[in-house]
């Protein structure tokens, strides 16, 4: 708020619409006028549209910039030499399975995937990578156009090697998968589908990616329209107040992406939810009566993990912005999250019980021992034909007191 107050007086605010417009300009050529109704980029199911967070930029600059560094705004891309991390290198350029093997080549600006298949005379053209999922801190997987239908491709990169891997749960030969709008939900903040069901064919223009502003805080052009033709305005318009919701809509916010598949679907698309509604109307895990939260798994699940942690049940404000802060990227900054522990376990009751030894051993990192990063059983990669089944490392949200500690 310090910034943006001190931009929205006299001469800050003419420079300020005046680099706008600047910016504005250069990158679309279009008339002044258009500066007050911004670029709809796409129309949610509810008549809402998007713009976009660069339109954002001007008046939230500070949370615009850390924005960029999260793994949301990095989850999904176009591809390009720039955002797809695997080398494209001779020797480093290859995936070798049983019954096919892949060589990536880069051709000018243009990235391709070429198969062979093994022991068998068969042409098979070429893929381009056309869209990256994944910021690369685990791992990317890649898709590609055929036409206005959208199919994920066969390599993966697989970041703690990185290497090319065979994508998760693909088999041995050559093979792409259909993608619908069940798999873009998490990692895009929306994708106009042309099918009413499960089809994969979209309108490409209209994608917007990465886990964007809007898909927190609802698609925005009424809220930026009118903050650009009332620019002395000083408390938000058209937008929604996330600080005033309920506990369960502010969990509602994260859960959307982050508690399970919720495959069955009970209203609209994969897309139809936005923040403020009851998500429980909108989609369901399989298997959604409750079952022994020692299975539900790591990965993506962090929802209901937290929510079995005796941390939540026995406080009445625990949601995940105790801990995250959504615009910033926060990943390795131990320091900080031992913090949060001790705003609340600092009294006599709820001090950790272990030796002191044992803590100071630990470096008195709390989440080492008690959200240790364990392997997930749904998210495995095939590195090669030895060692089909290798996890993926998640942090558990079941804070709790384990054995086994890795650090
Ligand atoms: C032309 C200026 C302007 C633009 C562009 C703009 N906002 Fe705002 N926004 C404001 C003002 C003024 C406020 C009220 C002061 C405050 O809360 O910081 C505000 C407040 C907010 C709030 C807090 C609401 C509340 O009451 O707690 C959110 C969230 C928000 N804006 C999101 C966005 C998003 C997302 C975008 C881009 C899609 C955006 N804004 C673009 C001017 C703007
Ligand atoms: C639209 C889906 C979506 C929503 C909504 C969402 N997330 Fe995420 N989140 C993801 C995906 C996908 C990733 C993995 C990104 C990657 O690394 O590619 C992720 C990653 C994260 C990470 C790990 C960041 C890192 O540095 O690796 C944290 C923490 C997180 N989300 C917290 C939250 C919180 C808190 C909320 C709610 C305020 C939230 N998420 C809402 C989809 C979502
Ligand atoms: C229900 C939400 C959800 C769906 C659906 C989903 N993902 Fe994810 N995905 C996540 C979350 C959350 C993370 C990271 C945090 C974690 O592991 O819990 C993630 C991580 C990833 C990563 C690793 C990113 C990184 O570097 O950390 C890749 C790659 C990925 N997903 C690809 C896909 C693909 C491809 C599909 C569709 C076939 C898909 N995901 C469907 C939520 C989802
Ligand atoms: C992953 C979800 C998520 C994303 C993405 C996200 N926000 Fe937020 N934002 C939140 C949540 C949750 C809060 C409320 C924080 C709280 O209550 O502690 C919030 C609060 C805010 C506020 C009001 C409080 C403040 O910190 O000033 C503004 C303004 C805001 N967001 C703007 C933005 C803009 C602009 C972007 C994109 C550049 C963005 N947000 C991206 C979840 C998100
Ligand atoms: C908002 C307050 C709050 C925060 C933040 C918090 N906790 Fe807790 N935690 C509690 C409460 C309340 C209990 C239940 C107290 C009791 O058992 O008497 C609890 C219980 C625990 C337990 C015992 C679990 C069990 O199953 O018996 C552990 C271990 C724990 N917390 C560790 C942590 C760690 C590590 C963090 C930081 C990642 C953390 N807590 C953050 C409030 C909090
Ligand atoms: C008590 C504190 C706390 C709460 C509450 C909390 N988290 Fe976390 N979260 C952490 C810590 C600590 C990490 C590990 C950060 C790191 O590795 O640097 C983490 C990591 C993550 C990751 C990345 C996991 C990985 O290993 O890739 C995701 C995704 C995530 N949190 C989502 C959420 C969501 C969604 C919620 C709400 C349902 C939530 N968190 C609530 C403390 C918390
Ligand atoms: C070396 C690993 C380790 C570290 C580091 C550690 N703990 Fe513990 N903690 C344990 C173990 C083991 C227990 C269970 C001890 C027992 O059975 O009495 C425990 C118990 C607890 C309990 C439950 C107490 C009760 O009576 O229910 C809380 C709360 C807790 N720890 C919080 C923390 C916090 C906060 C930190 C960081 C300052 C922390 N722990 C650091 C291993 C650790």
């Amino acid at each position: 708020m310090g910034i943006k107050k001190n931009l929205l007086n006299g001469a800050g605010i003419v420079s300020l619409l005046f680099i706008a417009s600047l910016v504005y300009h250069c990158k679309n050529g279009k008339t002044e006028s258009d500066y007050f109704n911004p670029e709809i980029l796409a129309t949610h199911f509810n008549g809402e549209q998007f713009v976009g967070s660069e339109t954002c930029l001007e008046c939230h600059a500070d949370i615009y910039t850390t924005h960029l560094e999260t793994a949301h705004y990095n989850t999904s891309a176009i591809a390009d030499s720039a955002t797809v991390k695997g080398s494209f290198k001779g020797g480093a350029n290859i995936l070798d399975l049983k019954d096919v093997s892949f060589e990536m080549r880069q051709e000018r600006d243009t990235l391709f995937q070429y198969t062979t298949i093994k022991n068998r005379n068969v042409d098979i053209p070429p893929s381009k990578f056309d869209i990256v999922i994944g910021s690369g801190v685990k791992g990317q997987s890649y898709l590609t156009w055929e036409n206005d239908e959208l199919f994920q491709m066969q390599t993966s990169y697989y970041t703690p090697l990185d290497n090319w891997v065979n994508s998760p749960s693909f088999p041995t030969y050559s093979y792409t998968r259909p993608i619908g709008d069940a798999c873009l939900k998490c990692h895009m903040t929306f994708a106009t589908n042309k099918n009413t069901g499960p089809g994969n064919q979209y309108h490409k223009e209209q994608i917007v990616y990465g886990v964007d502003c809007e898909r927190c805080h609802r698609p925005s052009a009424k809220h930026v329209a009118y903050h650009r033709n009332n620019p002395s305005a000083e408390a938000a318009k058209y937008m929604l107040k996330l600080e005033t919701l309920s506990r369960q809509q502010r969990l509602d916010a994260c859960a959307q992406c982050h508690s399970g598949l919720r495959q069955e679907l009970l209203k609209g698309t994969p897309f139809s939810f936005v923040v403020g509604e009851d998500l429980k109307k909108y989609s369901q895990n399989y298997n959604a009566a409750p079952v022994d939260n020692s299975k539900l798994d790591v990965h993506g699940n962090q929802y209901g993990l937290l929510t079995s942690s005796e941390c939540f049940k026995q406080t009445a404000t625990m949601d995940c912005t105790t801990c995250h802060d959504p615009h910033k990227n926060q990943r390795g900054n131990a320091v900080y999250f031992n913090q949060k522990c001790m705003e609340c376990h600092t009294t006599d009751s709820v001090v950790c019980t272990v030796e002191t030894s044992q803590i100071n051993e630990m470096g008195n990192n709390c989440i080492a021992c008690h959200m240790p990063k364990m392997p997930s059983r749904s998210m495995t990669v095939e590195l090669d034909e030895n060692s089909p089944e290798t996890p993926f490392y998640v942090r558990t949200h079941l804070i709790g007191v384990y054995s086994q500690q890795k650090k």
